[in-house]
């Protein structure tokens, strides 16, 4: 088993005759069979990634919770119920995505920084295992329902540690400037503010950002967790758990990043011994290379400084090259041996100039009806996904040993809307 995920991942390779392969189906024939753009998830890659992820917090007392907004196609949370790993929902929506795909409410985890009084009033009447509360206001809007149902509640407060996690702008989320999380300067004062029977501080929580490719930042922030952590138990609080969040990076194309044994060194080195339950809420490192996305060319057009391929999915499909400047390997779906290689601009149908999915990319000379997948697109590609220019949403299938599985449903964006 590979220790890290790679774009070619175990699922994606060419074959002899030149087809580009998906967990043992040509890329051609998923097209052919079920239309394009169309995302297709392998459980085999998520189950080898689910091991090595795993593997690596062994020697520790934990839970995995896998981040629902990376991914909430439902057969791929289901699959998450069936081995037993839990949910980390930002919405009520994700629990009620949650809880119809079969993960039990004291497997849930609620993190987020506006659940709004109607979200927590929902996962407080489920029952969920925790809700990470990001602010002090928050503890009062959960008091004021508290004091109605009188439930049993576990909280964790999300610590900002105030840490650079090192990694693109917008999905960095632990430094004060941040919105997210209660800065570290002042957990101590509301654990003593707040603790009774009904309503039990018992954890504390952080994360401090996505697509992390060095364990630096994790070291730094876990340090800081740990004195925290000493420093409350030493003032009587009990700290029965610590959650460390998600955020591990992924290998996009040929770029290094953490490995598994250096994390769990690095969690050894704080945690091993204080005596708590350690949480985990991967998203990407789970499912990232778990996707791809398959897109046929409608047309190549030629520029005067540039050849474009148009293809036949957009940035309402994948946001992620727009957004972030996201570099995903775009592969053809048939490779020719030896074949002359040109520059193309690789482009969608939307009308912005950032529906673009990758300049002067060197590939084969590719034709109108081609088809080309975009690699590792299992994490934050459907999940982001619009209905922007009107467009119908690419399908979605689940391949899971060669068996596939169609799980959407394909909705035109005119059914969303009541008839005038
Ligand atoms: N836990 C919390 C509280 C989070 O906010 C996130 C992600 C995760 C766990 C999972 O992180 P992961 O293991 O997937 O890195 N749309 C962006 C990524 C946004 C991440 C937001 N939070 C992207 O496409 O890169």
């Amino acid at each position: 088993m590979k220790q890290n995920p790679q774009i070619f991942s175990n699922s994606l390779s060419y074959k002899k005759n030149g087809l580009l392969y998906f967990d043992d189906i040509s890329c051609s024939d998923l097209a052919k069979s079920y239309g394009t753009p169309l995302y297709c998830y392998s459980a085999n890659e998520i189950r080898n990634n689910l091991e090595i992820f795993k593997k690596s917090i062994s020697p520790f007392q934990s839970s995995i919770f896998f981040a629902v907004k990376s991914n909430f196609n439902p057969l791929v949370l289901n699959m998450f119920a069936k081995e037993g790993i839990g949910a980390d929902v930002v919405s009520k929506g994700e629990i009620e995505m949650a809880l119809m795909c079969g993960i039990k409410p004291e497997n849930i985890v609620f993190s987020g920084v506006g659940k709004s009084e109607e979200d927590l009033l929902f996962a407080i009447k489920k029952k969920i295992l925790q809700i990470n509360v990001e602010s002090y206001e928050e503890i009062e809007d959960i008091l004021k329902i508290q004091q109605k149902y009188k439930t049993k509640l576990n909280i964790s407060l999300r610590v900002n540690p105030d840490v650079d996690a090192n990694t693109h702008k917008k999905i960095s989320t632990g430094k004060f400037e941040d919105k997210f999380g209660i800065p570290i300067t002042r957990i101590g004062k509301i654990f003593e503010k707040f603790n009774n029977n009904y309503f039990k501080i018992n954890g504390l929580a952080v994360h401090i950002g996505s697509q992390i490719t060095n364990v630096k930042p994790f070291d730094v922030a876990f340090k800081k967790l740990r004195d925290l952590t000493i420093n409350l138990k030493s003032s009587g609080h009990k700290i029965e758990k610590l959650d460390l969040g998600g955020g591990i990076g992924i290998v996009y194309s040929g770029n290094k990043t953490i490995d598994f044994n250096e994390y769990q060194k690095v969690i050894n080195k704080h945690f091993i011994d204080l005596d708590v339950k350690l949480l985990f809420e991967p998203g990407r490192s789970l499912v990232g290379s778990a996707g791809i996305l398959i897109s046929k060319i409608i047309r190549v057009k030629k520029g005067e400084k540039n050849n474009f391929l148009i293809i036949d999915t957009g940035m309402n499909d994948l946001i992620r090259p727009s957004m972030y400047d996201a570099y995903h390997e775009i592969l053809s779906a048939k490779k020719i041996e030896n074949g002359k290689k040109v520059f193309y601009n690789i482009v969608g149908p939307i009308c912005e100039t950032g529906d673009t999915f990758g300049k002067k990319r060197k590939i084969q000379i590719l034709r109108k009806g081609d088809y080309v997948v975009i690699c590792s697109v299992g994490a934050y590609g459907s999940s982001m996904s619009s209905y922007y220019n009107c467009r119908v949403p690419a399908n979605e299938i689940f391949i899971d040993k060669k068996k596939v599985f169609q799980t959407k449903k394909m909705l035109h964006p005119r059914d969303l809307y009541l008839k005038v």
